[in-house]
């Protein structure tokens, strides 16, 4: 594996390869410390809990050693990534330069990098990832881009496949209320992972919330090579009916790009995972949500607090997920992938 940025750029075998070669290092870390002496950059142009805290820890328990860099925060200079820009704005360094130097000090970089939210067609170029991409010499890790959030995909696979062989079970992406337009990472990089573990996904999304068209194209593809199904609808609570696992998420309207969700009660409620409607999934169905999550506005405290939800496990497997990214990309001899 040369980076770990796009879904799109493994083959689905090789995600089933890395989610279980996760669930190895999970019952079992190395004890030997594969990555002694190397140094790795996790660049944050955004907050995080989970992704900053699991990376940093994935390393270590790895024996490497991680370093954090807020871009342009008050922690690292700003960055620009325009070619040819005249930089006499708040940028005090060009990404030719410092991806560059990162890579001389550290053995792969992490970009944390979300979208402006002014424009779709800006925003899905990821200028900044793209920049990581072409100026580093080292592997890059998508640590959350505009369209995709890989490590979080493959922490969400692994949850599920704790439970359940994820073949030709029924997995349902709901879209769920917020108060912001969010990005659409993480329910791009969810409908993926989940059509490429040969899930029958579900869409369920209000009318204007369609996912984008190239990743609707990508999940229709490998649910097509797979030989599962595609099925995209605004019926709730009916779309619940039998799912094996609920996914919710919040996302933003392409058709009202960057404007909020509207903050209708009614409509609300009709779309915030409930524990009435859980109980229409399938008997021990699970509930998975990246976090973090706004209780009782994104989703209801009764199936946070209830026997569905496996958002702890699957916030702990962002750990074991991205030990197994660090060794594919950096010490593959080390990965225990199952036959
Ligand atoms: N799920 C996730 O990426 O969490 P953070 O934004 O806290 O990193």
């Amino acid at each position: 594996m040369k980076n770990f940025t796009h879904l799109s750029e493994h083959a689905p075998e090789e995600l089933l390869a890395l989610a279980d070669a996760a669930l190895a290092l999970k019952k079992a870390p190395p004890r030997d410390r594969p990555l002694e002496g190397r140094s790795l950059a996790f660049c944050f142009m955004n907050p995080s809990l989970r992704t900053q805290t699991s990376c940093e820890a994935a390393a270590a328990s790895l024996g490497a050693h991680p370093i954090t860099l807020n871009l342009g925060s008050g922690g690292a200079w700003q960055m620009e990534h325009r070619d040819g820009a005249v930089m006499d704005g708040a940028a005090a360094e060009h990404l030719k330069e410092a991806v560059p130097v990162l890579s001389r000090y550290c053995a792969a970089l992490g970009l944390r990098s979300f979208p402006s939210g002014a424009s779709w067609d800006e925003d899905k170029a990821e200028p900044y990832l793209s920049a990581f991409r072409k100026y580093s010499t080292v592997p890059v890790i998508n640590l959350e881009s505009a369209s995709g959030h890989p490590g979080q995909a493959l922490a969400d696979l692994m949850t599920i496949r704790e439970r359940m062989n994820p073949k030709g079970r029924n997995f349902l992406l709901t879209w769920a209320p917020h108060r912001k337009a969010l990005p659409m990472a993480v329910p791009n990089s969810a409908a993926e992972i989940a059509a490429a573990a040969g899930m029958n996904v579900t869409i369920a999304r209000p009318e204007g919330y369609d996912l984008p068209p190239e990743t609707m194209a990508r999940v229709r593809a490998l649910c097509a090579a797979g030989g599962s199904t595609l099925r995209v609808t605004d019926r709730v609570p009916e779309a619940y009916d039998g799912a094996h696992a609920v996914y919710a998420k919040s996302w933003g309207a392409l058709a009202r790009y960057g404007q909020p969700p509207p903050a209708d009660p009614v409509f609300r409620a009709r779309w915030m995972p409930t524990a009435d409607k859980m109980r229409r999934a399938a008997e021990d169905a699970l509930f998975l949500h990246c976090l973090p999550v706004r209780r009782g506005l994104e989703v209801a405290d009764d199936v946070l607090d209830g026997p569905w939800s496996a958002v702890i496990d699957e916030a702990e497997n962002r750990l074991h997920a991205a030990k197994a990214v660090l060794l594919a990309l950096l010490a593959p001899g080390k990965l225990i992938v199952q036959k």
